[in-house]
């Protein structure tokens, strides 16, 4: 009988596309997957360091995985970001975990595997090195068939000094681009319809690599390839928002009318704490650039606030930013230390009380103009890509605009992962309904 093995996923589209590698390394060694804890063989859980919050989850889920591994001797592998952060040291608390693996070594599972099943003297394999190397290539198939990611980079130069992705991803490293065209090019004849670009940093693209190689002839070679299909790219640093790629998308359809463009904070100050690269000023002449050049385009963003030393002048220039952009939509944190970053050793650190004033200011902000933003759309006919049943209404169908909006409407379960035209009759803060329009 087959073994069974189960992949848990925490944090980001990266970790999304790489236990989506993991899965298919499973299935190669010849287990079937199964999202059931109880009858698993082989679990992995794919971690995310990013925040404090994420370290208690999976301490949560370590202690819920020690029953069913007394129970049936499951093997317990964790991987990702906060597995390469702490490497032996999860041994102290969690001495029933197999193996301990960095990202960047997922292609070395099988033999992992194999040491711990056929060696009874190793208790534990620990594979946290190769952090500098390119990982090797897996060609991996995605649970909804609509949307592909690609990772075009590993990596982060920036040391953002809130930041622990550069201690744990380590330093940038690009794919060649032929590489990645040749993989679009799979993904679209093989029905895929949103292609998803990957990496820390998007548009330092090609650092190391030949001259050729940008992010701006990278888009435009995927717009190139035939077919229909919608490319997205998640995260650019506006410090590296060339001209050249603002040019691009606004020439190429295919591109999403949607831009993920990382704020953090809107005060010079602490941006310069934050080492981030631009002043407040420069952010908001890049949005005013982005938008005149690309006048349909939507905008999201990452905030952090209540970062040391953020006064109450310095948050007041974020909500201004904030007012002055108009987000579609913005992901919103509050300040969370890193150990092991500058900041972390930065005087000043804020009271929880007032991160959390602060982030409830911002986020009642964002809502009203989350709530204005799709207010614009009642009337409007939009061409959406189906995803597929409403995980609350399986009778209504739920897409996307290319502008990241969720629309749900009434039709046919074929039309999944079909582009369509849907009128907009009704909108609220993060959901439009509407009507198909038929041909
Ligand atoms: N505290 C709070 N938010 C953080 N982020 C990264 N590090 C921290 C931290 N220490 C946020 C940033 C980043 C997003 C992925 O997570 O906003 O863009
Ligand atoms: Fe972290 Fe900054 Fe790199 Fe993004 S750009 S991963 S926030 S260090």
């Amino acid at each position: 009988m087959k073994k069974n093995a189960t992949v848990i996923t925490y944090g980001c589209q990266m970790n999304v596309n790489e236990s989506a590698k993991i899965r298919k390394i499973m299935e190669n060694l010849d287990y079937n997957m199964t999202e059931d804890i109880e009858s698993t063989d082989v679990v992995f859980l794919n971690t995310c360091t990013v925040r404090e919050g994420a370290a208690t989850q999976i301490y949560g889920k370590l202690g819920d995985l020690k029953r069913v591994r007394d129970k049936r001797g499951t093997k317990i592998i964790i991987t990702g970001c906060f597995a390469q952060e702490q490497g032996k040291k999860l041994l102290e608390k969690f001495p029933y975990i197999d193996i301990i693996m960095g990202n960047q070594n997922i292609g070395r599972i099988p033999e992992a595997l194999d040491e711990i099943e056929s060696n009874k003297k190793v208790k534990h394999v620990i594979l946290t090195e190769y952090e500098e190397q390119l990982p090797p290539r897996i060609d991996a198939d995605f649970d909804n068939k609509i949307t592909a990611s690609i990772s075009i980079g590993y990596g982060c130069n920036n040391f953002c000094t809130y930041c622990i992705v550069p201690y744990v991803r380590g330093r940038e490293r690009y794919v060649p681009m032929a590489e990645i065209v040749e993989q679009t090019k799979e993904f679209v004849k093989k029905g895929y319809k949103e292609i998803m670009l990957l990496a820390q940093n998007v548009n330092s693209y090609g650092r190391g690599l030949s001259k050729e190689e940008t992010f701006a002839n990278l888009l435009q070679n995927i717009c190139d390839i035939d077919g229909d299909f919608i490319v997205r790219f998640v995260s650019p640093h506006p410090r590296d928002f060339t001209d050249d790629v603002i040019d691009v998308i606004a020439k190429n359809p295919k591109i999403a009318r949607c831009l993920h463009i990382p704020l953090q904070s809107g005060s010079t100050r602490i941006l310069k704490l934050m080492n981030r690269g631009y002043t407040k000023e420069q952010y908001l002449a890049l949005i005013d650039k982005i938008k005149t050049r690309i006048p349909d385009i939507a905008i999201t963003t990452d905030i952090i606030v209540g970062f040391p030393q953020e006064t109450e002048e310095d948050f007041l220039d974020t909500l201004d930013v904030v007012r002055k952009s108009k987000y579609d939509t913005a992901f919103m944190f509050m300040y969370s230390i890193r150990q092991g970053t500058k900041a972390a050793e930065m005087d000043g650190h804020l009271s929880d009380d007032i991160k959390h004033e602060r982030l409830q200011r911002l986020i009642a902000l964002q809502t009203e103009i989350s709530k204005e933003i799709s207010e614009t759309y009642a009337g409007r006919v939009e061409r959406v890509l189906v995803e597929g049943p409403s995980k609350k209404n399986k009778d209504v169908l739920s897409s996307r605009t290319s502008t990241n909006k969720i629309v749900l409407f009434e039709g046919d379960k074929s039309l999944e992962g079909h582009f369509v035209d849907v009128k907009i009759n009704e909108c609220k803060t993060w959901t439009l309904y509407g009507e198909l329009v038929q041909e």
